[in-house]
């Protein structure tokens, strides 16, 4: 059978990241390439608990359909917290449970975005998402990442040039791929701009609840008066991202057709997880549990700055993020990072290109993403130890 692949998706490739993990699941690789929360932070005995009793208590409210919107005590748990955390306004604001982070891209774009449409993204951004919107057939045109958020003056110019795009894609916290965070005066320029030029901003903050250092700042969602900014959160890195749940907030205009983009995509999200979020959150103690794994990322992500800094040649350049799972680190301007990146692989060290998560990934990208969450500590140390020796190799004098 000869298949002919839709227009929407002909143009996606299979995550590079995903494929990578083949290599990743070799023993003997170390891998700075995944994502994954680090499996110390899972709270293992709690959910057992949790499931087990509900299932005797009332298994068939678990294992019944559900609500499209969520399952309603952890959406009202989901907004007393926000509103507390946040600032956010539930007045004005709606909020669905929905399967992970990823899904809150998938169902606005779903709801927003036509094909042919012009998405504005960070670049680089979270490469799951930028295929999201490939998928639904929009144009990504990137917008460059500087040390303190996007380059603002770039999003003007862009969003000058594009008066019809459609949506502006950020991660302001700990951003996947940099570690960057977007400081509270370029969170105010960015929705500043979008309301000047009348763009709708996603949010995407899966790893808010994940700062080890510095001070808090606002999320651009708690400065939206005029409801265009779309937020999306997750439970995959503070619960578990199996669960394949997470929430999405969003002005009421929208709740028609996002009730109905969810309808149309997976019906609703896992009852007996969202049950067990609920739980936890209420009847566990939930800010321990995020404080515990703060610790642990703060201490593994001093590790291995530690070990770049003592072992990475003088001209590579990284930054020290405050929160989240990674930090990216440049090879001088004009270096491509692909060919580096598969020398370290055939060196034991896994870790992923720049490009990966380029808006044009056809773009050279002098950048590579390491993540710390998952490696042990020996590995954090032998894997940037190698990567380091590479480094010194590379970059000639
Ligand atoms: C920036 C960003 N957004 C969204 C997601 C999707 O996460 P999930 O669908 O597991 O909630 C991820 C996952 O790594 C991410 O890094």
């Amino acid at each position: 059978m000869q298949f002919q692949i839709s227009n929407r998706l002909s143009g996606v490739h299979g995550s590079a990241i995903r494929e990578l993990f083949k290599l990743g699941a070799d023993p003997n690789m170390i891998s700075f390439g995944g994502g994954n929360p680090s499996a110390e932070t899972f709270p293992c005995a709690e959910i057992e608990q949790i499931v087990t009793e509900v299932l005797q208590k009332a298994p068939v409210s678990m294992l019944q359909y559900g609500l499209s919107e969520g399952y309603m005590p952890l959406r009202e748990t989901m907004k007393r917290y926000l509103a507390a955390q946040e600032g956010f306004d539930f007045e004005k604001n709606e909020l669905f449970i929905v399967s992970g982070g990823q899904q809150c891209a998938d169902l606005t774009t779903k709801a927003l975005v036509n094909e042919g449409d012009i998405v504005l993204t960070e670049e680089p951004a979270f490469v799951g998402c930028l295929n999201t919107f490939r998928s639904y057939g929009a144009k990504l045109v990137g917008i460059p990442m500087q040390k303190d958020g996007m380059d603002v003056d770039a999003l003007e110019a862009a969003l000058k040039a594009h008066p019809e795009a459609k949506l502006l894609y950020t991660i302001p916290s700990f951003q996947n791929p940099t570690g960057i965070t977007t400081t509270q005066e370029k969170r105010k320029k960015v929705y500043e701009l979008a309301c000047r030029y009348d763009i709708v901003i996603l949010e995407d903050n899966p790893y808010g609840e994940l700062r080890f250092a510095g001070e808090n700042v606002p999320t651009i969602k708690s400065m939206d008066t005029e409801g265009r900014v779309i937020y999306a959160g997750s439970f995959s890195k503070v619960m578990a991202p199996a669960f394949r749940l997470g929430f999405l907030v969003f002005d009421k205009a929208l709740t028609m057709p996002l009730t109905v983009a969810k309808q149309t995509t997976d019906v609703h999200s896992n009852v007996l997880f969202q049950y067990v979020c609920d739980t936890y959150m209420n009847q566990y103690d939930f800010a321990a549990h995020l404080e515990q794994s703060r610790k642990i990322y703060r201490a593994k992500c001093q590790l291995m700055l530690d070990t770049m800094r003592r072992t990475f040649h003088p001209a590579v350049q990284f930054g020290q993020p405050e929160g989240g799972l990674f930090v990216m680190a440049f090879l001088p301007d004009g270096m491509d990072a692909q060919p580096f990146v598969r020398e370290a692989i055939k060196r034991g060290v896994l870790c992923v290109p720049g490009s990966a998560f380029l808006a044009d990934e056809s773009k050279v990208s002098n950048g590579f993403r390491l993540n710390y969450s998952t490696p042990t500590d020996e590995q954090i140390v032998r894997g940037i130890e190698i990567l380091g020796k590479l480094t010194h190799e590379w970059i000639k004098e």
